[in-house]
């Protein structure tokens, strides 16, 4: 399949938007500091939060933001447990969620949670974290799918 290509520029921090490439949807979102600094902090509550399992991420998104750019995070928008498309939340949810979630990604078909670089909390039915596809940027705004 053709490479799919995005304009990223308008993401503004903390957003997101969804592509398609190869007939999935692609989530492309923009983290601000506090959310690349916070991903530590995390590690404790997760199941992979080393990105052990080497085929969720291509090698150049093998580190703690599971990203070329710290700042964008380029995952797949289907849930590693069966295949669902989970929602994202930019921020904690607090009324709705456990107040340590920092936000990222939920689904709603058997409340599987992601952290914001797709890494999957314990306690969710699915076991690895979300796959990062391959990318490359095109200058600074346009990012490559495929
Ligand atoms: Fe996402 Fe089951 S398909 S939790």
């Amino acid at each position: 399949g053709a490479p799919a290509k995005v304009d990223i520029s308008k993401i503004e921090p903390g957003a997101m938007l969804t592509a398609a490439w190869r007939g999935k949807p692609v989530y492309i979102a923009r983290r601000t500091q506090e959310t690349l600094d916070n991903l530590p902090a995390l590690n404790s509550r997760l199941k992979d939060p080393d990105n052990s399992v080497k085929e969720q991420q291509p090698a150049y998104a093998d580190n703690i933001h599971r990203s070329r750019k710290p700042e964008f995070i380029v995952l797949l928008g289907v849930c590693t447990h069966l295949g669902c498309a989970p929602k994202y939340f930019a921020e904690v949810q607090p009324e709705t969620f456990d107040a340590n979630w920092q936000g990222g990604w939920f689904c709603p078909c058997h409340g599987s949670r992601f952290d914001l670089s797709g890494r999957v909390f314990n306690g969710s039915p699915a076991a690895t974290n979300l796959i990062v596809p391959p990318y490359s940027f095109e200058g600074e705004n346009i990012l490559v799918i495929g």
